[in-house]
C-alpha cells in the first residue's frame, strides 16, 4: 500500500493520459513528492490539483517545460532537486508525441518533425537521466522508460515514433549495462494500447474503446518504482497481459 513512502518522483507528460495516471498510483502509494512535467500549463494545473487530492500531505510540483529543449531539462532537474531537498529516487520518461498527424510515410516526413520526435522521445530521455543520475546514484534509484511495440517492430507510418521508441529501448539497455554495479536501476514498459488522446489521434478512425484505460496499466509502474524491484535492472515489461496485437492497434 505505502511502498512508494519517503520517495520523490520525477514523471514528464504527466499532464494527462498515463502519466496523470502514473502520478495519481504514486500517490496513492504514499510518495512523499512527485514532480509533474508537460507544456500546457492549464491541463498541468488541473492535473496538479487531482494528484494533490489524493493527498494533502504531498508535495506536487507542476513544472511547464518542453523536454525537446536541452534549457528546459536543465530546468526540470534543477527545480525538482530544489523542491525536494537534493532527491529524485524515481524518474518516468514518459512524454511522447507521435509527429504529424495524420502519420506520413518515411518518405513524406519532413525532416523538422523527425528530428522534433526524436529529441521528445529519445534524446529527452537521454539528457533526463544523465541530469539526475549524480543524485540518483548517492541515495539509489530507479529509472522507467516507456516504449511501445512499435519500438521492437517497424510499423509503416508509426516512423519517427517508432524509430525514437526503437532507440529509446537500446538506450535503456546500455544505461542499465553501464549502470549494473550502481545501486541505480534501469527497466522499461510498453503499457500496451490505451484510451489516450495520443492514441485517438494517431488512429482516429478505431474506436477507442477497445482500449484500456491509462489507470489500469499503473501497477508495474509501482513496483519498478518501488524497492520490491530494487534488484530489477535491464528489464522490459508489458504493462497489459495480451500478447499478440494487431499492428493497426500499435501505438
Ligand atoms: N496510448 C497508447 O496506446 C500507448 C501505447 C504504447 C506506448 N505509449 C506510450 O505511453 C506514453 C504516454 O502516452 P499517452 O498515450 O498517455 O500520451 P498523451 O495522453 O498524449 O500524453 C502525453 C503527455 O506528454 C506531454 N508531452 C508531449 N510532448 C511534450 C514535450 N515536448 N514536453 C513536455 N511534455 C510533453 C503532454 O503534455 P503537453 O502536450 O502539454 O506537453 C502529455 O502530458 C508515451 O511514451 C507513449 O509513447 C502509449
Amino acid at each position: 500500500m505505502n511502498s512508494l513512502q519517503g520517495k520523490y518522483a520525477l514523471i514528464t507528460g504527466a499532464s494527462q493520459g498515463l502519466g496523470l495516471e502514473l502520478a495519481i498510483a504514486f500517490a496513492r502509494a504514499g510518495a512523499a513528492g512527485i514532480a509533474i512535467v508537460a507544456r500546457n500549463k492549464a491541463l498541468l494545473d488541473v492535473a496538479r490539483d487531482l494528484i494533490q487530492e489524493v493527498d494533502k500531505q504531498i508535495q506536487v510540483l507542476a513544472i511547464v517545460a518542453d523536454v525537446s529543449q536541452a534549457q528546459d531539462i536543465e530546468r526540470i532537474v534543477a527545480t525538482t532537486l530544489n523542491a525536494f531537498g537534493g532527491h529524485i529516487d524515481i524518474l518516468v520518461n514518459n512524454a511522447s508525441t507521435i509527429g504529424p498527424e495524420p502519420m506520413p510515410f518515411l518518405l513524406d516526413y519532413p525532416l523538422e518533425d523527425f528530428r522534433n520526435v526524436l529529441n521528445t522521445n529519445l534524446i529527452a530521455p537521454f539528457l533526463l537521466i544523465k541530469k539526475v543520475l549524480p543524485a540518483m546514484i548517492e541515495n539509489g534509484g530507479s529509472i522507467i522508460n516507456v516504449t511501445s511495440d512499435a519500438g521492437i517492430t517497424g510499423y509503416p507510418g508509426w516512423g519517427a515514433y517508432g524509430i525514437s521508441k526503437f532507440g529509446l529501448e537500446g538506450l535503456s539497455q546500455t544505461w542499465a549495462a553501464e549502470l549494473e554495479e550502481s545501486n541505480v536501476r534501469v527497466n522499461w514498459v510498453d503499457p500496451g494500447n490505451m484510451n489516450t488522446a495520443m492514441h485517438r489521434a494517431a488512429e482516429p478512425d478505431e474506436d477507442p474503446t477497445q482500449w484500456a484505460n491509462p489507470a489500469y496499466v499503473t501497477s508495474i509502474f509501482v513496483y519498478l518504482a518501488s524497492d520490491e524491484s530494487k534488484h530489477v535492472n535491464g528489464q522490459r515489461f508489458h504493462a497489459q497481459t495480451e500478447e499478440d496485437e494487431p499492428l493497426s492497434q500499435a501505438a
